[in-house]
């Protein structure tokens, strides 16, 4: 998580990381793209901190001024931080999501992940311990039959400026520098080492999550441009192993956030076009999105900051109350619970026309119109991925 518009990172294999440089090397994928569709979710909010996914964590730390990671480590006792991370990574993903997970018919997990696993620079607060996680998790992965996808999604400096990426700061600090392009270089060289051997299980990395401006990395590119910006750009026979990940959000814009529910379906549907036809010339998966419609959960935009749907952001034009639309998914009324399933579906819909998709996220405290699992509880979500209620929604 998460641009503002929309974006693209590329995702790269792990055998196949390399074959970014000028010398492409063989590559067989351990999942039949192309065959079979992407179906998976972003274990978000675990080995990277959002407020909005675990407000807790950022309430208990008191201090307003933690707003993400970086903070979180900067702004408090480095052992109570400490603590509360580890109990946070021992708890909010265990062996029994990844089951859950699978039993779903998900076919895929992503986990979103910090340069700072690797290595912390001088003057850098993070704390460590989350490559353990990581290993674990490839582990369970791999006991259940899933694959999995290493997101690097925070990288030294910030590539987007957002919580998400670690470091919330206004002048993302990773594009300009040559430093830090050469650690994120170096660490990519350090995953693709380490998890590579293991590609049956892992079976991609994202190297670098929604960045916000084009830069000379032979890795990624603009997060912001069209699909057909890209036309052309490291398609096989000469960069085996490359698929294009694209992330769709319909709130992070005044006029998005305006939209009425009939709009969000029809725009959700009149993606799936554009999606099989670049789909045709490089794998394209869907590594982001969600069936929510509006940006009312707590904190989203990050801590501190309101929504565009009822006002309280700045610069917003008020839509309508929040209330009812995010919290807990007892609380939803029938139409609403009906709607996030018709969002779900036209979604799948238009993304399996190209090689898949991702949903963001698996859980959350207290957003359950974004989580996979409060979808599968309330019935939003079918407890089979492939099972639809409404199979001519697009049309
Ligand atoms: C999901 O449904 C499909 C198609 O009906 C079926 O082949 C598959 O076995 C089901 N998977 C699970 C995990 O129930
Ligand atoms: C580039 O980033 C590094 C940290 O990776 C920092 O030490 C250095 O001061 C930065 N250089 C400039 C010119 O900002």
């Amino acid at each position: 998580m998460m641009v503002r518009v929309r974006g693209s990172t590329l995702s790269v294999s792990a055998s196949a990381l390399l074959a970014c440089l000028p010398v492409a090397l063989a590559f067989s994928p351990s999942f039949p793209y192309g065959t079979e569709k992407v179906r998976g979710v972003s274990l978000g909010g675990w080995l990277v901190l959002e407020s909005w996914i675990t407000p807790s964590l950022f309430d208990d730390a008191g201090n307003t001024g933690i707003v993400d990671e970086w903070t979180f480590g900067a702004l408090q006792d480095g052992s109570t931080a400490q603590q509360a991370l580890i109990a946070h990574w021992d708890s909010w993903i265990t062996e029994a999501d990844f089951a859950a997970i699978a039993a779903a018919n998900l076919n895929h997990v992503r986990v979103p992940i910090g340069y700072w696993a690797w290595e912390v620079g001088p003057g850098e607060p993070y704390i460590q311990g989350q490559l353990a996680y990581l290993r674990k998790a490839v582990d369970w992965a791999s006991a259940y039959g899933l694959k999995l996808i290493i997101d690097l999604h925070g990288v030294p400096g910030s590539q987007n400026g957002f919580d998400n990426s670690g470091h919330r700061i206004s002048q993302p600090q990773w594009q300009s520098n040559q430093t830090n392009i050469h650690r994120t270089n170096s660490i990519l060289k350090r995953i693709a080492s380490e998890f590579g051997p293991q590609y049956q299980t892992v079976a991609a990395i994202t190297p670098i999550n929604e960045a916000s401006s084009p830069n000379t990395l032979e890795l990624i590119h603009d997060a912001f441009e069209p699909l057909d910006h890209w036309n052309g750009w490291q398609q096989p026979p000469k960069y085996q192993g490359v698929a294009m990940d694209t992330h769709i959000y319909h709130m992070f814009s005044n006029t998005r956030a305006s939209w009425t529910r009939s709009q969000h379906i029809s725009y959700a549907c009149g993606q799936g076009g554009n999606l099989q036809n670049f789909n045709d010339q490089l794998f394209t998966i869907v590594g982001e999105w969600t069936p929510a419609v509006t940006d009312c959960a707590t904190y989203l935009n990050g801590r501190g900051v309101g929504a565009r749907y009822d006002g309280t952001h700045v610069g917003s034009l008020r839509v309508g109350s929040c209330a009812g639309l995010t919290g807990s998914g007892a609380s939803f009324s029938p139409s609403y619970k009906t709607f996030l399933r018709q969002s779900w579906e036209a979604q799948v819909t238009a993304y399996e026309k190209a090689s898949g998709w991702i949903m963001w996220t698996w859980k959350t405290e207290r957003a359950d119109e974004w989580s996979y699992q409060a979808g599968l509880r309330y019935g939003w979500i079918p407890a089979n991925s492939t099972a639809r209620q409404f199979p001519g929604i697009c049309g």
